[in-house]
């Protein structure tokens, strides 16, 4: 019996976690995996339950994850693309939310703005999971920790550099998950994208309660100096279409490439794909030996397993 419940919890952006719930619900995504190559792959803990998928943007990974996730655990998942349902016709997402946790036991949503997810959340009977917003993707977070314990055997004390887009929504979840569990983290970005006050507000906090440390610079080589992973995600997230051209140019210098890798020691390489290959990271880096990235994706199958598997009542 585990001494924390997550039973009907939202799962939106994990400030509202503690260290141990975060811990418990990687350690189930061990557990889960550790099952499933031992020949266990459906473990019907949700039999007779949905899940409703809705989706504002693209996705590959968080969506099959999801899907496959519910459906080893019993449950039947309902993907829904934005324009399919009212919503796209002007049904608010309060009205959408009253009536689809009538049906549903939980809804995993990906939104271009977060306040829809908190709005999402708020007229909800039933837990709402965050499957990446503009602000924030906590469901990738929890798989790359997952990832990292699996790798390193620790997490306390871990050296993880970011090297990039300091204002990306999968950096800001690294920072408030990686500062409750006592992850060191280093940026490396330009002063003109760094993160977002009020998730640079929460990992502080969280990082004075765990004692780990977040520093920023400017300059790559420096930050991956001593790292044990080496992270980086796409310059231009999805939505920044407009602002691409800029952040091209002004990120060309923290491309993760041999040189940056050799200056670091002997890191993983992670990244939350999709990667494009030649502007954040090279071919050499992601196929290389450092690199993790396939075991990191797969990873969310089983971190989508324990929080289903958690979070529904
Ligand atoms: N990493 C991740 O969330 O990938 P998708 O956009 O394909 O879901
Ligand atoms: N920062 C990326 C993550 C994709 C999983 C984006 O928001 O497009």
């Amino acid at each position: 019996m585990a001494l924390y419940d997550l039973k009907g919890r939202d799962l939106i952006w994990l400030v509202d976690y503690t260290p141990e719930e975060i811990r418990g619900l990687i350690q189930a995504g061990l557990e889960f995996k550790r099952r499933y190559y031992a020949g266990e792959r459906v473990i019907e803990v949700l039999r007779g339950r949905s899940v409703a998928l809705i989706f504002e943007k693209p996705s590959t990974r968080t969506r099959v994850s999801f899907d496959v996730a519910a459906a080893q655990l019993g449950a039947h998942p309902i993907y829904l693309g934005w324009g399919e349902l009212q919503l796209g016709r002007g049904e608010t997402i309060a009205d959408t939310a009253r009536v689809l946790s009538r049906y549903v036991d939980a809804v995993v949503a990906r939104v271009k703005r977060h306040d829809t997810l908190v709005e999402l959340a708020r007229y909800s009977r039933v837990p709402v999971i965050n499957g990446l917003s503009d602000l924030v993707h906590p469901a990738q977070a929890l798989g790359d920790y997952m990832t990292i314990l699996e790798k390193l055997g620790r997490l306390e004390g871990v050296r993880l550099a970011f090297i990039g887009d300091g204002s990306d929504n999968v950096l800001h979840s690294l920072l408030i998950a990686g500062a409750k569990l006592g992850v060191d983290i280093v940026v490396a970005s330009p002063e003109k994208y760094r993160p977002h006050p009020r998730i640079l507000e929460e990992a502080y906090k969280a990082s004075r309660e765990s004692g780990s440390s977040i520093e920023f610079t400017e300059d790559p080589r420096k930050a991956v100096r001593g790292a044990d992973v080496v992270y980086t995600d796409v310059w231009v997230s999805m939505g920044q279409e407009g602002v691409a051209e800029e952040k091209i140019r002004i990120l060309k210098p923290y491309q993760v490439n041999r040189e940056l890798m050799e200056e670091a020691g002997n890191p993983l390489f992670m990244h939350c794909l999709p990667a494009m290959r030649g502007q954040e990271v090279t071919d050499e880096v992601i196929d290389g030996r450092w690199s993790i990235v396939w075991d990191q994706a797969a990873n969310r199958l089983h971190i989508q397993k324990a929080t289903l598997a958690m979070l529904i009542p």
